[in-house]
């Protein structure tokens, strides 16, 4: 609607994970970075978290695009599953045969002997559960039990879990001990800084066509920053309807006014601060022993 007036050739700030649009600021980088390599070097086990909106699904996406043709992948998004139900899924998903009425462990088995094939195909397997938080203690054994299904020499199935922070508190119970013991890599998905937000939001103006043309004052920058807390979800929704304000005003050039302005009509959507969770995400940190090397967590017993 808005995007002649200022020249786009469409919206920059759609909510969608559209990868033409991703942003490698140092964090989203880092996290795709570990999960190429839990997948290329079949290292088993990775865990990404984030708050809404920090761009995990986005980072998934990118990682489909980067991977080898040969790598199937099993995506599990309904996380409300029991153990049964999520190999269900799975199999689903990879399109290995199977009859309802078999028991866990058969389906398992079938599971099993499929990944086998696979890995004398030369193909790898990836597992990817979003919303991973969600999933019950008993789900998350299973997935550790199917950490275990390995050759001699590696992981037939690599494992990717994604999730909001409470997926750490999670895998922070004594009874998921065994659990992260196995995961190699662990990245928590920072918000963006104030100068990464910048370039972050002159990023998608550039790719939806902008001229260059300066869109959002300093204050507003300000703003944006201070009201999103430097969440691209939260950034997108603030610049999107500030952007479509500006055009029913006529005026190409959003001011720290607008800004306020919108996010009071979308207070429901951006939440009344962000500050404390800004805080908290910060000083989260796992306790587990696992050594933190600049927000990855690399388990000692794996580090290369
Ligand atoms: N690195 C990024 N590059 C481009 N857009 C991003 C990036 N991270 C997040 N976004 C935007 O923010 C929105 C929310 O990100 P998403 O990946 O869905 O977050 P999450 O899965 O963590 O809730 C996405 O639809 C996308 O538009
Ligand atoms: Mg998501």
């Amino acid at each position: 609607m808005y995007e002649k007036f200022y020249g786009f050739n469409e919206k920059p700030f759609s909510v969608t994970p559209d990868t033409k649009y991703f942003f490698a600021s140092e964090k989203h980088k880092e996290a795709l970075d570990s999960l190429i390599y839990t997948v290329q070097e079949r290292k088993g086990f990775a865990v990404v978290t984030g708050e809404v909106g920090s761009g995990k699904t986005t980072v998934w996406h990118s990682l489909l695009h980067s991977i080898e043709s040969t790598t199937k992948v099993a995506l599990i998004t309904n996380t409300h599953l029991t153990p049964k139900q999520m190999i269900v899924a799975i199999l689903e998903d990879l399109e290995v045969p199977f009859k309802e009425k078999w028991t866990k462990v058969k389906l398992v088995n079938a599971l099993n002997e499929f990944l086998l094939e696979q890995i004398s195909l030369g193909c790898n397997v990836v597992l990817v559960i979003d919303e991973a938080q969600n999933l019950d203690t008993a789900s998350l054994e299973e997935v550790r039990m199917l950490s275990n299904l390995e050759t001699e020499k590696e992981k037939l199935l690599q494992i990717i879990l994604m999730g909001q922070p409470e997926l750490r508190q999670k895998l922070s119970l004594p009874q998921l001990r065994q659990l992260r013991q196995r995961i190699v890599v662990c990245y928590h998905l920072y918000p963006l800084t104030f100068a990464e937000m910048i370039n972050y939001i002159n990023h998608r103006l550039k790719i939806a066509g902008a001229n260059g043309e300066k869109v959002f004052n300093p204050s507003a920058l300000s703003k944006i920053y201070n009201y999103s807390g430097g969440i691209p979800r939260i950034v997108n929704i603030l610049c999107d309807r500030a952007l479509l304000t500006g055009f029913i005003r006529e005026t190409k050039l959003i001011s720290e006014n607008i800004i306020d302005e919108v996010a009071n009509e979308m207070k429901d959507q951006i939440g009344p601060d962000n500050e404390e969770y800004r805080v908290q995400s910060r000083e989260w940190r796992v306790e587990t022993g696992e050594k933190i090397e600049n927000n990855i967590c690399v388990h000692p017993k794996h580090v290369v």
